[in-house]
Protein backbone atom coordinates (compact mmCIF):
# COMPACT_ATOMS: atom_id res chain seq x y z
CA UNK A 1 0.00 0.00 0.00
CA UNK A 2 1.45 2.98 -0.87
CA UNK A 3 1.96 6.08 1.59
CA UNK A 4 1.11 9.66 1.49
CA UNK A 5 3.26 11.69 -1.11
CA UNK A 6 6.27 12.31 0.78
CA UNK A 7 5.31 10.88 4.00
CA UNK A 8 4.30 14.38 5.03
CA UNK A 9 2.54 14.82 8.40
CA UNK A 10 -0.99 16.85 7.86
CA UNK A 11 -0.81 19.96 6.94
CA UNK A 12 -3.17 22.18 9.79
CA UNK A 13 -5.53 23.51 7.47
CA UNK A 14 -5.91 19.37 6.25
CA UNK A 15 -6.28 18.45 10.05
CA UNK A 16 -8.67 21.51 10.40
CA UNK A 17 -10.88 20.09 6.94
CA UNK A 18 -11.00 16.73 8.96
CA UNK A 19 -11.49 18.08 12.17
CA UNK A 20 -14.50 20.11 10.89
CA UNK A 21 -15.94 17.06 8.88
CA UNK A 22 -16.06 15.27 12.40
CA UNK A 23 -18.23 18.11 14.22
CA UNK A 24 -20.73 18.48 11.11
CA UNK A 25 -21.51 14.85 11.28
CA UNK A 26 -21.02 14.54 15.18
CA UNK A 27 -24.85 13.94 15.27
CA UNK A 28 -24.71 10.71 13.13
CA UNK A 29 -24.21 7.59 14.90
CA UNK A 30 -23.23 4.53 12.64
CA UNK A 31 -26.94 3.16 13.17
CA UNK A 32 -28.43 6.61 12.34
CA UNK A 33 -26.97 6.21 8.84
CA UNK A 34 -27.86 2.86 8.50
CA UNK A 35 -24.77 1.58 8.65
CA UNK A 36 -24.22 -2.16 9.20
CA UNK A 37 -22.67 -2.19 13.11
CA UNK A 38 -23.37 -6.07 13.45
CA UNK A 39 -20.40 -6.25 10.50
CA UNK A 40 -18.22 -4.13 12.48
CA UNK A 41 -18.54 -5.69 15.53
CA UNK A 42 -17.11 -8.94 13.90
CA UNK A 43 -14.61 -6.94 12.00
CA UNK A 44 -13.56 -5.59 15.44
CA UNK A 45 -13.92 -9.32 16.97
CA UNK A 46 -12.05 -10.97 14.45
CA UNK A 47 -9.15 -7.82 14.64
CA UNK A 48 -8.85 -8.65 18.43
CA UNK A 49 -8.83 -12.50 18.23
CA UNK A 50 -6.30 -12.72 15.28
CA UNK A 51 -3.99 -9.97 16.64
CA UNK A 52 -4.27 -7.94 13.55
CA UNK A 53 -3.40 -4.58 13.12
CA UNK A 54 -5.80 -1.33 12.53
CA UNK A 55 -4.77 -1.07 9.44
CA UNK A 56 -6.15 -4.28 7.80
CA UNK A 57 -8.95 -3.71 9.83
CA UNK A 58 -9.47 -0.50 8.19
CA UNK A 59 -9.16 -2.76 4.76
CA UNK A 60 -11.96 -4.43 5.72
CA UNK A 61 -14.22 -1.57 6.61
CA UNK A 62 -13.04 0.27 3.47
CA UNK A 63 -13.31 -2.84 1.01
CA UNK A 64 -16.87 -3.69 2.78
CA UNK A 65 -17.99 0.17 2.36
CA UNK A 66 -16.22 1.44 -0.77
CA UNK A 67 -14.53 3.95 1.72
CA UNK A 68 -13.80 4.55 5.06
CA UNK A 69 -17.60 6.54 6.35
CA UNK A 70 -16.74 8.82 9.15
CA UNK A 71 -19.29 6.79 11.27
CA UNK A 72 -17.84 3.58 10.70
CA UNK A 73 -14.39 5.27 12.08
CA UNK A 74 -16.17 7.20 15.01
CA UNK A 75 -17.91 3.85 15.79
CA UNK A 76 -14.48 1.45 15.66
CA UNK A 77 -12.77 4.55 17.59
CA UNK A 78 -15.89 4.46 20.53
CA UNK A 79 -15.86 0.53 20.49
CA UNK A 80 -12.01 0.06 20.68
CA UNK A 81 -11.34 3.01 23.06
CA UNK A 82 -9.13 4.72 21.03
CA UNK A 83 -8.55 7.90 19.56
CA UNK A 84 -10.09 8.83 16.56
CA UNK A 85 -7.83 10.69 15.54
CA UNK A 86 -5.42 7.61 15.52
CA UNK A 87 -7.49 6.10 12.95
CA UNK A 88 -7.52 9.00 10.60
CA UNK A 89 -4.14 9.62 10.67
CA UNK A 90 -3.64 6.19 9.03
CA UNK A 91 -6.68 6.55 6.92
CA UNK A 92 -5.06 9.68 5.56
CA UNK A 93 -1.12 8.31 5.40
CA UNK A 94 -2.05 5.77 3.07
CA UNK A 95 -3.21 6.73 -0.58
CA UNK A 96 -5.57 3.41 -0.96
CA UNK A 97 -7.91 4.58 1.94
CA UNK A 98 -10.60 6.58 0.49
CA UNK A 99 -12.22 9.17 3.04
CA UNK A 100 -15.16 10.11 0.27
CA UNK A 101 -17.53 7.79 -1.33
CA UNK A 102 -15.53 6.85 -5.04
CA UNK A 103 -17.09 6.56 -8.14
CA UNK A 104 -18.08 3.21 -9.73
CA UNK A 105 -15.00 3.47 -12.40
CA UNK A 106 -11.75 4.83 -10.96
CA UNK A 107 -9.27 6.53 -13.10
CA UNK A 108 -5.61 7.27 -12.26
CA UNK A 109 -3.45 9.47 -14.04
CA UNK A 110 0.55 9.16 -13.39
CA UNK A 111 1.47 12.83 -13.18
CA UNK A 112 5.11 11.74 -12.24
CA UNK A 113 7.60 13.69 -13.96
CA UNK A 114 8.43 11.08 -17.20
CA UNK A 115 4.61 11.27 -17.68
CA UNK A 116 4.49 14.91 -17.12
CA UNK A 117 6.82 15.90 -19.48
CA UNK A 118 5.03 13.89 -22.08
CA UNK A 119 1.84 15.62 -21.44
CA UNK A 120 0.18 13.95 -18.48
CA UNK A 121 -0.65 17.11 -16.68
CA UNK A 122 -2.77 18.52 -20.18
CA UNK A 123 -4.56 15.60 -20.17
CA UNK A 124 -5.31 15.69 -16.36
CA UNK A 125 -6.88 19.25 -16.76
CA UNK A 126 -8.54 18.62 -20.16
CA UNK A 127 -10.07 15.43 -18.04
CA UNK A 128 -11.42 17.79 -15.00
CA UNK A 129 -12.55 20.30 -17.52
CA UNK A 130 -14.69 18.06 -19.21
CA UNK A 131 -15.92 15.95 -16.39
CA UNK A 132 -16.27 19.65 -13.67
CA UNK A 133 -14.57 18.18 -11.34
CA UNK A 134 -10.82 18.49 -9.85
CA UNK A 135 -8.17 15.39 -9.25
CA UNK A 136 -9.00 13.61 -6.43
CA UNK A 137 -13.20 13.96 -6.81
CA UNK A 138 -15.73 11.97 -8.44
CA UNK A 139 -18.59 13.24 -10.78
CA UNK A 140 -21.53 14.21 -9.72
CA UNK A 141 -23.32 11.59 -11.43
CA UNK A 142 -20.72 8.88 -9.03
CA UNK A 143 -19.99 7.24 -12.12
CA UNK A 144 -16.07 8.27 -12.51
CA UNK A 145 -13.32 9.42 -9.32
CA UNK A 146 -10.12 10.69 -10.97
CA UNK A 147 -6.94 10.57 -9.38
CA UNK A 148 -3.35 11.26 -10.25
CA UNK A 149 -0.57 9.46 -8.78
CA UNK A 150 3.24 9.63 -9.14
CA UNK A 151 5.35 7.48 -11.15
CA UNK A 152 3.89 3.51 -11.44
CA UNK A 153 6.83 2.60 -13.01
CA UNK A 154 5.96 2.59 -16.72
CA UNK A 155 7.78 5.64 -17.29
CA UNK A 156 9.72 4.22 -20.61
CA UNK A 157 5.70 3.90 -21.86
CA UNK A 158 4.25 7.46 -20.30
CA UNK A 159 1.76 8.82 -19.86
CA UNK A 160 0.26 6.17 -18.09
CA UNK A 161 -3.12 5.54 -16.78
CA UNK A 162 -5.08 2.25 -15.02
CA UNK A 163 -8.71 2.25 -15.66
CA UNK A 164 -10.62 0.34 -13.71
CA UNK A 165 -7.38 -1.54 -12.58
CA UNK A 166 -5.83 -1.88 -16.51
CA UNK A 167 -3.41 -0.01 -17.84
CA UNK A 168 -3.16 2.38 -20.32
CA UNK A 169 0.40 3.50 -21.67
CA UNK A 170 1.07 6.36 -24.02
CA UNK A 171 -2.49 7.87 -23.34
CA UNK A 172 -3.51 10.70 -25.03
CA UNK A 173 -6.50 13.28 -24.66
CA UNK A 174 -8.16 12.21 -27.07
CA UNK A 175 -7.80 8.42 -26.18
CA UNK A 176 -8.20 9.55 -22.31
CA UNK A 177 -11.71 11.50 -23.62
CA UNK A 178 -12.84 8.28 -25.58
CA UNK A 179 -12.36 6.37 -22.22
CA UNK A 180 -13.82 8.69 -20.26
CA UNK A 181 -17.46 8.69 -23.07
CA UNK A 182 -17.36 5.52 -23.29
CA UNK A 183 -18.38 4.47 -19.71
S1 LIG B 1 6.44 8.94 -14.18
FE1 LIG B 1 4.63 7.98 -14.88
S2 LIG B 1 5.16 5.90 -14.81
FE2 LIG B 1 6.91 6.86 -14.04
Amino acid sequence: MAGNTGNQPLRRSAWQTLLGRFARTQGDTAASVGLDTDFIDRLIIKQQDKGRGLIELLQDVSEHFGYLPPEAMRYIAEHMKIPLTRLYSIATFYQDFKLKPQGRHRLVICTGTACHVKGAAAIVDLLCRELNISPGETTADGKLTLSTVNCIGLCGVGPVAIMDGEYQSNLTADKALQMVKAL
